[in-house]
């Protein structure tokens, strides 16, 4: 028994246990407006910080309380105000795009919401279907949104071979688990000579998508329910792409022969897939590995294995990825590493 060792790791589960508080806490701050209101203002007592979030003072006071003792915001206490300090706000406010934490830690209360699926799960061995997960499309769409406006256009098409050119002057493309097709919808509006499928098997994304396209007057995009295993359509896009959508599924080789086939003879795939590395070994530095297998667990797992599926879990990694891929029919795979999406690994292959 080493003593030191048993002290360091109460200090660790300590840490746990109030990190998870925290994200429940950060979640509920960002739910509410109260970071965004907080960054536009001076030290502020209670009071005066939930009026400019028209909030219930009393909740915000013990909010506050959580946040000042978490150290995310400073607290005078002689002065009994509270400050979320300038070097806080990119990881915490909507103003911080891609780079703000308290948006993806909505995931907390949504896994907690179907802890005893997963607890059931782990003796069964069953599933947990997409259908326990009522508000997952809507922060999906959230998360993905803050990324994709700001380098799906800029960044990220480039990296796809003559895509810029050709949509340009009017192409296919296809989006495959398309969720509330926030990313189709972006390109459609930059290439109006082209013309854009979503594919999703979510009814709910697929209208909130195609109420959306309409919302916004873009009648070159639509999108449809369909099994992305079963696509069903031969040389039919220049380009398809996936955001997020390989490897929670049931059955992942189907999915990608479908859309090798569905891409024309000189057509390009863009997958994008969570960045890992396919060994556990390799990934024990990854500072956000136990975020990815906690998801993995308890929904991108569990989903694919509640369609009777593989189960390839959140961490599938590269190397697996490049082999599913290949194995698939794609050539000239390559990867590329995006400034403003820094927890994917962009793939790009070519049909032939
Ligand atoms: C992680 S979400 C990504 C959504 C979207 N691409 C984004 O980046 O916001 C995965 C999406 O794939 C969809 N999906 C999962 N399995 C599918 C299947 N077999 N066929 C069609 N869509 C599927 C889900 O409904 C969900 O919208």
């Amino acid at each position: 028994m080493d003593k030191a060792r048993a002290k360091a790791f109460a200090g660790t589960m300590i840490g746990v246990m109030n990190g998870g508080a925290l994200a429940l806490m950060c979640s509920i701050g960002h739910r509410t407006g109260l970071f965004d209101s907080m960054a536009g203002m001076d030290p502020s007592t209670s009071q005066q910080i939930a009026d400019a979030a028209e909030l219930d003072e009393r909740y915000v006071r013990e909010w506050l309380a959580a946040m000042a003792s978490g150290r995310i915001v400073d607290y005078d206490a002689d002065a009994e105000t509270f400050v979320l300090p300038v070097e806080h706000q990119t990881l915490v406010t909507r103003a911080g795009g891609p780079l703000n934490i308290a948006s993806a830690l909505q995931n907390m209360a949504l896994l907690a919401q179907v802890e005893d699926d997963v607890v059931e799960a782990f003796h069964t061995g069953a599933g947990v279907p997409y259908s326990r997960f009522p508000k997952f499309g809507a922060i999906m769409a959230e998360e993905s949104a803050a990324r994709y406006d700001k380098a799906l256009i800029s960044e990220i098409i480039p990296n796809i071979p003559d895509a810029v050119e050709k949509l340009t002057a009017g192409a296919t493309l296809a989006d495959v688990g398309c969720g509330q097709g926030h990313a189709l919808l972006l390109m459609a509006k930059e290439y109006p000579n082209s013309t854009f499928t979503g594919m999703d098997f979510s009814a709910e994304a697929v209208t909130h998508a195609n109420e959306r396209a309409k919302e916004l007057g873009l009648d070159n995009a639509h999108f449809v329910e369909r099994d992305a295993a079963q696509i069903g359509e031969i040389d039919a896009y220049d380009f398809i792409t996936t955001f997020d959508a390989i490897h929670d599924q049931a059955y992942p080789h189907q999915v990608l022969e479908g859309i090798h086939a569905a891409l024309k003879h000189d057509g390009h795939y863009l997958c994008v897939e969570p960045k890992a590395e396919s060994n556990l070994a390799d990934n024990m530095d990854d500072p956000v590995a136990p975020y990815v297998y906690t998801m993995s667990t308890m929904h991108c797992m569990s989903v694919s294995i509640a369609g009777g599926g593989e189960g390839l879990g959140t961490a599938w990694g590269t190397q697996l990825a490049m082999q599913y891929l290949a194995d698939a029919g794609f050539t000239g795979i390559t990867t590329h590493e995006v400034r403003s999406d820094r927890t994917n690994t962009h793939f790009v292959a070519n049909k032939n």
